[in-house]
């Protein structure tokens, strides 16, 4: 991080960390003035400690770091992710361009060929022309997939429920058992359509899961069990070991990371759900806020804001997490998506240039949907001892015109309860009752405000978000495209596999894993 501007913010912070957040709105323009709007999205910041100043400082902050021409080499397809020598290519795959030129190829041919080979697979399951080996329509698709191959596709297939007419969709990620056979024991092997996702193929819980799911499909359909799956992958070749048919195997570059996939093939189970026309224009809209991205001044770019505060809450206030508070109950998936997208791109403490970072980079990321959540963990966020930084989202408008008294209701509880956090209730502590329902408030919080969660506006969202992430990771000097961290963890447990399946090499092992491992194998 720049240090002039950083410590010209910290200078800020400490005169103004004191002051009331709800007296910034004595410039009747505060609203106006920390807040901006694109893509049928509105950002508020206004309930944040961010003061003009703060605001100039932050902007520069981010505008003297290499974010332009980082976002240039973005959108070009450079080699961002150089620990694995790669370019980073998601935003491709929702671009209209027909021809983006990587190592003498062009990448847009094949990302253009895979989307109508999608369009025909997905039109043809829905309407029943592709059927399964005993001739019936599917009526369920089962997603096996980790990670980046799950956590977008379920969020998107609940967020966008009222647009889904096609087969159900179930999600199995978890190498736990209870997570497959608790899906499989509701399903008819004869209507199911099994796709496997995993970008490498190599994933230890989908390909455990896979095998699963096949032996499943034998014991019903036997040698015709490929006439239920489909494969997405980078690594064609490895699908191959899958009984998979080539023509079923959807493909997509090396160069879209796991947690960025879903506007590809990943996205597949969202397609046969949703249709493509209406996957189309999820793509569509992340595709404006691309170009919004690209092109917006600093002060009005939804992403470029969104990072500003990220960094001041993080960096500045040192807050060690935030919170993610959509109040839209289809959304409650969204705080474990962003936890994946924030959390493993910018949980580093390494810079891109291989350097040790001396300051804070990603909080960590949870939520929950609203009004649930007020009643389980909010009593911390109005009184606890920590500060945690709220982001709430809501639709201006919900899908069930006839219960509008109920979504009414949802939008009197996110503006209650981002005002209260902001002014809380300052008690004479009289009595012990005063006492204990005084709330300090001075609690930030932004929202982000919607129309109505589309297709079209969910793109938007997510690409607002992948953004976001991407500017705090240019700031933070992360390589915001590679997770060598979850690697370890996945090594170990491979290298412990023999001992617990046969008891080799136990005299080896930590003895804190030995003693769990015995009283494991004593009970
Ligand atoms: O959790 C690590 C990770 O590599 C994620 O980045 C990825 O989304 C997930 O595993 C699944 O990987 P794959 O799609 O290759 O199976």
């Amino acid at each position: 991080m720049k240090k002039s501007y950083y410590e010209l913010l910290c200078k800020n912070y400490d005169k103004n960390k004191d002051r009331r957040i709800a007296d910034l709105f004595n410039d009747e323009d505060r609203f106006l003035n920390f807040s901006a709007e694109a893509c049928q999205l509105c950002l508020d910041f206004s309930k944040t400690n961010i003061d003009a100043e703060a605001k100039k400082y932050l902007l520069e902050l981010i505008a003297t770091s290499s974010f332009r021409k980082k976002r240039e080499d973005l959108f070009c397809g450079r080699e961002l992710n150089i620990s694995e020598n790669r370019s980073v290519l998601h935003v491709a795959l929702r671009s209209s361009v027909n021809e983006l030129v990587i190592n003498n190829c062009n990448v847009m041919s094949e990302i253009k060929e895979t989307l109508s080979k999608m369009e025909e697979f997905s039109t043809n399951v829905r309407l029943g022309k592709v059927v399964s080996s005993t001739k019936m329509k599917f009526s369920d698709v089962v997603n096996i997939g980790i990670g980046g191959s799950s956590l977008g596709v379920k969020m998107a297939i609940n967020a966008l429920g009222p647009y889904s007419d096609g087969p159900r969709c179930h999600f199995v990620s978890n190498v736990d058992s209870a997570n497959i056979a608790d899906i499989l024991k509701n399903l008819n092997p004869h209507t199911t359509l099994v796709i496997i996702a995993s970008k490498t193929f190599k994933t230890l819980e989908t390909l455990t899961n896979a095998k699963t799911a096949i032996s499943w499909l034998k014991k019903s359909v036997s040698s015709s069990f490929s006439e239920h799956l489909v494969a997405v992958s980078s690594a064609s070749e490895e699908t191959k070991k899958y009984g998979i048919w080539k023509d079923r195997v959807f493909s997509f570059p090396d160069g879209v990371g796991g947690r960025y996939s879903i506007w590809g093939p990943i996205g597949l189970p969202v397609m046969i759900a949703i249709g493509a026309q209406k996957f189309l224009s999820f793509l569509a809209g992340a595709e404006k806020m691309d170009q919004h991205f690209f092109k917006q001044e600093f002060h009005e770019n939804l992403p470029v804001l969104l990072a500003m505060v990220g960094i001041w809450h993080r960096n500045i206030c040192k807050y060690p997490s935030r919170a993610v508070l959509p109040y839209e109950h289809r959304l409650a998936e969204l705080p474990s998506y962003l936890q994946q997208l924030d959390m493993e791109s910018n949980g580093k403490h390494i810079s891109s240039d291989g350097q040790d970072l001396n300051f804070d980079t990603s909080p960590l990321v949870w939520g929950g949907a609203g009004t649930d959540g007020q009643h389980a963990f909010y009593q911390m966020l109005h009184q606890g001892t920590s500060i945690i930084p709220c982001e709430f989202l809501i639709g201006a408008h919900g899908h069930e015109p006839h219960l509008k008294h109920q979504h009414d209701l949802l939008i009197a509880n996110c503006l209650a309860q981002s005002e209260a956090l902001m002014k809380g209730k300052i008690s004479e502590r009289i009595s012990l009752v005063a006492a204990s329902k005084e709330c300090l408030g001075n609690r930030p919080s932004v929202t982000l405000l919607y129309k109505k969660l589309t297709p079209e506006v969910l793109g938007s969202l997510i690409a607002l978000y992948e953004h976001r992430t991407f500017t705090e990771g240019i700031v933070w000097k992360i390589n915001s495209f590679d997770q060598w961290g979850v690697e370890l963890g996945k090594k170990m447990s491979n290298e412990l596999l023999p001992s617990i399946q046969n008891g080799v090499g136990t005299h080896a092992l930590h003895p804190s894993t030995f003693g769990l491992l015995k009283k494991l194998n004593e009970y």
